[in-house]
């Protein structure tokens, strides 16, 4: 089939987490399979300054927001014979950060408006759109509800992907007429209505030919109360249309045999020594006490109270008792930022917290870890235990949505597991695990090695995922 996928974010080009790991990788995994993918988002500041002049000019129209005519740029580049589009508007993208703008609503309005005249303009006509998360989602309704009349996009098929429901892109009810030209009776009808305004997230659920999100067991969570943020109504009406499928990630961006990034590579063969090479070469990078013999704990995550480290606040005695040099690379809400700076100033050489977003020290990281710690709230899918996985350090999660499903906590008896996981959202079972983690490590070597080479067999690419997805594709399209 031919596909346009439609996100806000994507690798190689821009990335503030794992929605940038799937537009730069499932793309061309389904290229490979044999279908004609290409890729829409907005042309942000980071990218136009770092890709100008690489960027091929397609064409410019305008589009109506407020009752104003706003021109619109497209541009163009190819990357592993997969061809991103980008709309231009300076005012709208070339800011300092993605997301987070009060003007958001009219931001990702002008965005989906674009993109769909973008079609007419290029006289392009693919499929199906993939629509990804909430700054999308309002695509398949103003489509259906305003173009019905051309044929051109009546064919078209629209599948809608739920990366994360605690984002849901929900603005005041004036947007519907003023910037995304919807009929009002929309709202009286509910298709797009949520809390007295509208949601672009539910819309997208209830106008989409299928729904998927990114792993099985995330689909079976928002169908309840707990997980659903307030939509598993509206999911439970499309239940039989939603899919769970687990992400994958680019095993040649993230391959420890070959990856720029690390000093010293490896593989199934190599990985004890090596590993520890890695090991002490970022205990000095650092400046963490050099030990190679001590157990490396890691952590690479947006620092927000979706990924549990509240957790590990309530557990500080333990945690800095435990035999383990503990790294952090992250940003996010101040109260967890602030008591990991307090950790690491209180145990200086065994705690380190590298506050910011930095992608290289990120890879060393997961090269040089024994384990990765990724407690979560909830968690859709997770890239990061993926990505530990590849470079044989051992996840230690909370058995929650796609991590429940990626992780196979090991069993002693059975000498099976690729990691390590606990239930309950509780962190007298977190720190007991990780407790268990370091018996493990330090008294039953071949266990550990065990666990590390089943980690390592772990096929975390998405040669099954694509496989699915173009199952997906072949209800809609014949
Ligand atoms: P989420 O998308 O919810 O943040 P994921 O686990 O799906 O969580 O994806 C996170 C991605 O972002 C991973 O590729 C991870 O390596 C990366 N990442 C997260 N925080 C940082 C950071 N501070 N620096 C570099 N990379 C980061
Ligand atoms: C979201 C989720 C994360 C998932 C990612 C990519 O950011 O929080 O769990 O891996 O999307 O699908």
């Amino acid at each position: 089939a031919s596909i346009l996928m439609v996100a806000g974010e994507g690798l190689p080009f821009i990335k503030t987490g794992g929605l940038a790991d799937v537009i730069g990788s499932l793309p061309k995994a389904l290229t490979e399979r044999g279908h004609e993918v290409k890729v829409v988002m907005p042309l942000y500041k980071k990218i136009s300054d770092k890709y100008y002049n690489e960027l091929h000019f397609d064409c410019e129209y305008s589009v109506s927001i407020n009752y104003h005519e706003v021109p619109v740029r497209v541009f163009s580049k190819v990357v592993d014979k997969v061809c991103f589009f980008f709309i231009q508007h300076q005012g709208y993208f070339e800011r300092d950060s993605l997301y987070g703008y009060k003007d958001d609503g009219e931001r990702f309005g002008y965005f989906q408006k674009a993109v769909i005249e973008m079609l007419n303009q290029l006289n392009y006509w693919p499929n199906i759109i993939h629509c990804h998360d909430w700054h999308t989602g309002m695509i398949p309704c103003m489509v259906k509800e305003t173009h019905d009349a051309d044929p051109r996009y009546r064919a078209i098929r629209f599948v809608y992907t739920i990366h994360n429901m605690a984002y849901q892109g929900n603005f005041g009810p004036e947007m519907l007429d003023s910037c995304l030209g919807l009929p009002y009776y929309l709202l009286d009808n509910g298709n797009v209505r949520f809390d007295g305004g509208i949601s672009f997230m539910k819309s997208g659920i209830l106008y989409a030919d299928k729904v998927t999100t990114v792993s099985p067991t995330y689909a079976q969570e928002i169908l309840s109360p707990q997980y659903g943020e307030h939509l598993e109504a509206v999911l439970n009406m499309r239940k039989y249309d939603l899919w769970g499928i687990v992400n994958g990630i680019d095993i040649e961006l993230w391959n420890p045999n070959t990856d720029p990034e690390i000093p010293y590579h490896f593989n199934k063969v190599n990985i004890a020594t090596q590993k520890n090479k890695a090991k002490i070469a970022l205990q000095e990078e650092l400046g963490l006490e050099k030990n190679p013999d001590v157990m490396m704990v890691g952590v690479v995550s947006r620092l927000t109270w979706q990924k549990g480290f509240y957790l590990l606040m309530e557990q500080l005695d333990a945690l800095c008792a435990a035999p383990i040099q503990l790294v952090i690379l992250g940003s996010g809400e101040s109260q967890i930022e602030n008591k990991f700076r307090e950790l690491e100033n209180g145990n200086k050489g065994k705690i380190c917290f590298y506050y910011g977003y930095n992608e290289s020290l990120a890879h060393r990281i997961y090269a040089a870890s024994d384990l990765f710690l990724m407690p979560s709230l909830f968690e859709p899918c997770g890239i990061s235990q993926l990505c530990s996985m590849r470079y044989g350090t051992l996840p230690l999660v909370r058995e929650t949505g796609g991590l429940k499903d990626t992780v196979d906590a090991y069993n002693e008896y059975e000498k099976s597991g690729n990691g390590f996981s606990f239930e309950n959202y509780d962190s007298n079972e977190l720190i007991h695990t990780l407790y268990y983690a370091c018996d493990v490590y330090y008294n039953r070597k071949e266990d550990w090695k065990m666990l590390q080479r089943n980690a390592l067999n772990t096929d975390v690419s998405w040669q099954q995922s694509a496989k699915t997805y173009s199952l997906l594709y072949d209800e809609l399209v014949d």
